[in-house]
């Protein structure tokens, strides 16, 4: 349903929006009345979420080749921002790679480091380079995908749920820091979503899986992209002027058992 337009010609830079969570929440945005910079590794993918946007909603979009543990294309991202659409007003730092299932003392430190890498440094660098430029304009809201594994732990998940914690550390630590220069940092952590990322794991496949993980919500379903996608504006928006440094579950109950 098209929204009214809480952010008309606002520039929104969204990381993994290609996809799921990124994509719905791009969307949202673009029905919203902003411009958006559509960052992701998945060039398809992303050319498809920005002819969405430019067809279907209020805004315009621009796809940037973006792999977020690259400082070089973390800065191309933010300068394109600045280039296409004159400024950054909100940055949705979203993406991300599912962990694997090892315990702890039997992960690999190539993939320890490697989800580490996207999942928790790739918010540090996407923030680093957005914080200045939003300073230079007057201000700017940033909002970082964390997860109920940024606020609990699930068993054989360490680099994954450690990467997530420290997504909600980083943003405290962030809000801390600019709580007087009108940027606002929070995060969202969403319970299990209905996204490519939960295909891929067999979740939203198998029905046996699908049922246990349903279970663990005591709404007893799976959460959609686009009920992240509104948390996200609502805590982006003038609505939520006096929230910074919160990490706002969506999960369906998840997180009160
Ligand atoms: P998804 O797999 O549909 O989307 C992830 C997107 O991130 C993809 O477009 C992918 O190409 C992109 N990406 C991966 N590595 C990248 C990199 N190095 N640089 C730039 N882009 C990259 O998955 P989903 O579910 O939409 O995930 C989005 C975020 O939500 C992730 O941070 C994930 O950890 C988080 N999350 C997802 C949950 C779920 O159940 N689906 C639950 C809690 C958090």
């Amino acid at each position: 349903m098209p929204r009214d337009g809480n952010f008309p010609g606002d520039t929104v830079v969204v990381t993994g929006a290609s996809s799921g969570i990124g994509r719905a929440t791009a969307i949202a945005f673009g029905e919203a009345g902003a411009n958006l910079v559509i960052a992701d590794v998945d060039r398809d993918g992303g050319m498809e979420t920005a002819r969405r946007i430019q067809d279907e909603t209020a805004g315009d979009a621009t796809f940037v080749d973006v792999d977020v543990t690259d400082d070089a294309d973390v800065e191309e991202m933010v300068e394109t921002a600045t280039s296409e659409y004159g400024g950054l007003d909100v940055a949705f730092n979203n993406a991300g790679i599912p962990g694997t299932f090892d315990a702890v003392d039997e992960i690999s430190e190539e993939d320890w480091h490697a989800i580490i890498d996207v999942n928790l440094s790739g918010i540090w660098r996407s923030m680093r380079k957005e914080i200045p430029v939003m300073l230079e304009d007057g201000g700017g809201t940033i909002v970082n995908t964390a997860s109920i594994l940024g606020k609990v732990g699930e068993a054989e998940t360490p680099a994954y749920t450690a990467a997530k914690h420290g997504v909600v550390g980083l943003t405290k630590v962030a809000a801390l820091e600019r709580a007087t220069d009108d940027v606002r940092v929070n995060a969202v952590c969403p319970g299990y979503i209905e996204t490519q990322m939960l295909d891929d794991a067999g979740v939203t496949t198998d029905a046996e899986m699908r049922a246990e993980v349903e279970a663990l919500h005591p709404m007893e379903r799976l959460g959609t992209a686009e009920e992240i996608a509104d948390a996200v504006l609502w805590i982006a928006s003038d609505d939520a002027s006096f929230v910074t440094g919160e990490t706002l579950a969506i999960d369906g109950g998840y997180l009160s058992r």
